[in-house]
């Protein structure tokens, strides 16, 4: 048995690995581990206390899947609610669908019971005013909702001091099966109804029993292009190692042509639960936990170069 995440999963990584200790489901573990980490205040790029949209709305995006079944259940784009990771499965379980958004993720989770929640804190509230008056007019900025050209400012949402991360989880149970897990608030700033990856299937989020899987936290735009969380398992699938997968996943993205940042990472792991992070930064981390260790241990992810291919308008 073996959880692996992306680091900001420290603070559930236990809680998984205890439910698969006690002969739970890879499924159970991934969504249980992901709640605590949409559940910390002072993760400021899942769930409670988010960064917002540019209009200062916190929107999450959460999807799940089922490596037995390739069974998966996603929301998008949803606003009240705090466990995204939950609704996701939820819609797995028990609708006829794959993915909801907006309003109706948020009637889906009232539904099934979810606390609706105002998930903007206070010191989120003031680092957007902070952050956006640097760079709108304070008598746009007052009146941002009305504005007719809010993709004006949308820029922002390329701030490089922003972190756009999110979290990812992927499990491997005593049965050997596999599940994964994303949830994120997405980019700080980003134009209301923006989706990302880690909604999207084989975007950002992929498991499947027979290969392996994989989860992606990063610019959800190169992921979504290049489907990397899918092109990962497929080159598992077509008899790459885990390392050799995500190496190549990282290189195609080099290949994409158009705007996007430097920024991406994934999480990866074979159907043996043999495991790899990679990341375009240097120096970032993962942590996987297996069932004879007392706590999680910090992993360096590989680092595969992108060619940066973006100009803020604010620089240029
Ligand atoms: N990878 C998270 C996002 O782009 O929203």
């Amino acid at each position: 048995m073996i959880v692996i995440a992306s680091s900001n999963g420290r603070i559930g990584i236990q809680r998984s690995m205890d439910i698969l200790k006690a002969g739970g489901s890879a499924i159970d573990a991934v969504e249980a581990g992901i709640r605590l980490v949409e559940a910390n205040p002072e993760d400021h790029t899942v769930g409670y206390s988010g960064f917002p949209n540019i209009l200062g709305q916190v929107e999450l995006d959460a999807s799940i899947m089922d490596g037995r079944t390739l069974t998966s259940g996603a929301v998008g784009a949803l606003q009240g609610y705090l466990y995204a990771i939950t609704a996701a499965r939820k819609v797995m379980d028990s609708l006829p669908h794959v993915f909801l958004v907006g309003e109706g993720a948020a009637r889906f989770a009232a539904e099934i019971g979810l606390e609706p929640m105002d998930l903007l804190t206070d010191d989120v509230r003031e680092i957007r005013q902070r952050r956006l008056l640097k760079s709108i007019p304070q008598e746009i900025f007052d009146k941002l909702d009305q504005e007719p050209e809010l993709r004006r400012w949308v820029h922002l949402a390329t701030d490089p001091e922003r972190a756009w991360s999110t979290v990812n989880f992927i499990a491997r149970d005593a049965n050997g099966d596999i599940a994964s897990g994303v949830s994120t608030s997405g980019w700080a700033w980003k134009y209301p109804g923006r989706l990302g990856d880690s909604p999207i299937i084989g975007a950002g989020n992929y498991a499947d029993n027979r290969y392996g899987a994989a989860a992606c936290t990063g610019m959800g735009e190169m992921a979504i292009r290049a489907s990397t969380a899918h092109s990962i398992v497929f080159y598992m699938k077509m008899g790459l190692s885990v390392s050799e997968a995500g190496k190549r996943a990282m290189e195609d993205l080099n290949d994409l042509g158009g705007r996007y940042l430097d920024v991406m990472n994934f999480v990866a792991m074979d159907r043996e639960g043999n495991h790899s992070g990679f990341t375009s930064m240097p120096g970032k981390s993962y942590i996987y936990q297996r069932d004879d260790m007392a706590e999680a241990v910090e992993l360096e992810r590989t680092f595969v170069k992108l060619n940066q291919r973006w100009q803020n308008p604010e620089s240029e």
